[in-house]
């Protein structure tokens, strides 16, 4: 079968950027790696390489298969080194500003038929691609952590979003083992909307007193069958993740009270404390396994 998108980049190498990369590469595609920070994209592509280490250790793939894949990833320094993509997914801070101001620099770069995604969580795929000169070729492309496990994409269409493009996408989410799932362009699409529910509520019923949050997580997980509970998912997320994201869809509503962020996880992002990948979040972590209060 003739893979969707030969040659991708991921521009973002952080928690989202490495598992899409990592499906990409899975899939059959060749994978430039960008990221801001100097040594980012190495890195991800060594934390990659241990990934499929541990698979060969378990007999899931052999070690020829887990060198072809590492061969596929090609960590680069500039976003002119990307000239060749087919497609080019950005999985960089959630900031408005930011990803325009990306988005702008690869439409200089790219082939006029090379397709754009953004990995958003909040943020309205219609106002980031206001400003390009073809605003049709940009859709929302948005996994869930981690990437390879967490087996929904959401496809979502801006206002300006050729239809073809969607369709594009989904054909390549299937590529990668993935069930596509399209969403209006509306402040956290689908998954993030319902999630508010989900974490804002679970942070008020902490405010409030009512119980503390691991026994929350505890009913959540064990009574009413979700895998995480909510701060769980939070510390996973990290909350200098999902903070601006709580803070992205309340503002996008008009300050719609019932999206309203809470000042626990304001103050406890203020101060670093903010999940698993520092060590501490909600619960603190040793060896990445959270200690649970007695
Ligand atoms: P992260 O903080 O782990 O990684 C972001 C990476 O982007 C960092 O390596 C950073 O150096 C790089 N970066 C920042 N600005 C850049 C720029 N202008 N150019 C190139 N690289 C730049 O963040 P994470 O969690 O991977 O999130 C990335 C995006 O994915 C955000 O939009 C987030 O809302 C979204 N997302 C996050 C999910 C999560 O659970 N963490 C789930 C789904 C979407």
């Amino acid at each position: 079968m003739k893979i969707q998108f030969p040659t991708i980049a991921i521009v973002g190498t952080g928690a989202m950027g490495r598992g899409i990369a990592q499906i990409a590469a899975q899939a059959g595609s060749q994978v430039f790696l960008l990221d801001a920070n100097p040594g980012a994209a190495d890195a991800a592509q060594a934390a990659l390489q241990e990934q499929w280490n541990k698979l060969v250790a378990k007999g899931r793939i052999d070690a020829a298969q887990a060198s072809e894949l590492v061969a596929r990833l090609h960590p680069v320094k500039a976003v002119t080194d990307l000239a060749s993509c087919d497609l080019v997914v950005e999985a960089i801070v959630e900031r408005l500003d930011v990803k325009k101001a990306l988005f702008a620099e690869l439409e200089a770069v790219v082939r006029p038929d090379a397709v754009l995604a953004t990995n958003t969580s909040s943020l309205s795929v219609t106002a980031i691609g206001a400003g390009l000169q073809r605003p049709e070729r940009l859709a929302g492309f948005h996994f869930f952590n981690p990437v390879p496990l967490m087996k929904v994409v959401e496809v979502i269409a801006g206002l300006k979003t050729d239809a073809a493009v969607c369709t594009a996408l989904a054909a390549y989410a299937k590529q990668m083992g993935h069930t596509p799932v399209q969403a209006q362009d509306t402040p956290g699409f689908i998954v993030n909307h319902a999630g508010r529910g989900f974490g804002t509520e679970a942070l008020r019923i902490v405010g409030e007193g009512v119980a503390d949050f691991a026994t929350i997580d505890r009913i959540l997980r064990d009574q009413v069958g979700f895998k995480l509970g909510p701060f769980e998912l939070m510390d996973l997320t990290a909350l200098d993740v999902s903070h601006p994201v709580m803070e992205s869809i309340y503002r996008q509503y008009y300050d719609e009270p019932r999206f309203r962020p809470s000042v626990i996880t304001a103050q406890r992002l203020a101060g670093g404390i903010v999940g698993k990948k520092v060590g501490e979040g909600f619960y603190r972590y040793v060896d990445g396994v959270a200690q649970v209060p007695a």
